[in-house]
């Protein structure tokens, strides 16, 4: 049974044991789906967040991912990663391959058994969706996330349309 699973909708209402949100690097919450997984969660996701230690005003490095409790969502977790800019990285498949990667880890580290992904950096940070999709599928596809059920939510018939002919292709 594939682990990997697409739906196009809105995360917030994804039933999963963890919730990935692109966030930006001072987890201060923002626009896209920053803006409806805090508006869905409620003020103590930002109160969540500002509990975790910031270094010069960065709680979450690109690449990198934290975890928080998911306020009104349904999900136990919220995990917070930060994309690349894709304009502005050298090796922006990196540092997104890293952001899928770091999440999934953290939520394998408190025993989530699901977990939903958006298309992390592929509105305000501008990462071309096809490419996107090629790095995440390929990051979450890797043996040791075998056992952790994958649910990409894509926003938009368009978006999703395009991810699905990417796993499909990854599946043949
Ligand atoms: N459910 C699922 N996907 C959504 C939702 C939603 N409710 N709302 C938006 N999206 C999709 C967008 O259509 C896009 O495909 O999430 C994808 C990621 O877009 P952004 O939210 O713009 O995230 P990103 O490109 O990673 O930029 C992050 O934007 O909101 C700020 O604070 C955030 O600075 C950070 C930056």
């Amino acid at each position: 049974m594939p682990n990997l699973h697409i739906i196009e909708g809105d995360i917030t209402l994804a039933t999963v044991d963890a919730i990935v949100n692109a966030a930006d690097p001072m987890l201060l919450g923002g626009g896209g789906v920053d803006g409806a997984i805090h508006q869905a969660a409620g003020p103590t996701l930002l109160s969540e967040c500002l509990k975790i230690k910031a270094v010069r005003k960065i709680r979450c490095p690109v690449g990198e991912a934290r975890i928080t409790a998911a306020g009104n969502l349904a999900s136990r977790y919220v995990i917070h990663t930060v994309g690349p800019k894709y304009h502005r990285e050298e090796q922006p498949q990196k540092l997104l391959a890293a952001a899928y990667r770091q999440s999934l880890s953290l939520a394998l580290e408190n025993n989530c058994q699901s977990i939903a992904f958006p298309a992390i950096s592929c509105g305000a940070y501008g990462y071309p969706i096809r490419e996107a999709a090629e790095v995440a599928i390929q990051t979450c596809l890797a043996d040791e996330f075998k056992n952790i059920d994958i649910l990409f939510y894509l926003y938009g018939q368009k978006n999703y349309s395009i991810w699905q002919s990417v796993l499909d292709k990854k599946n043949r």
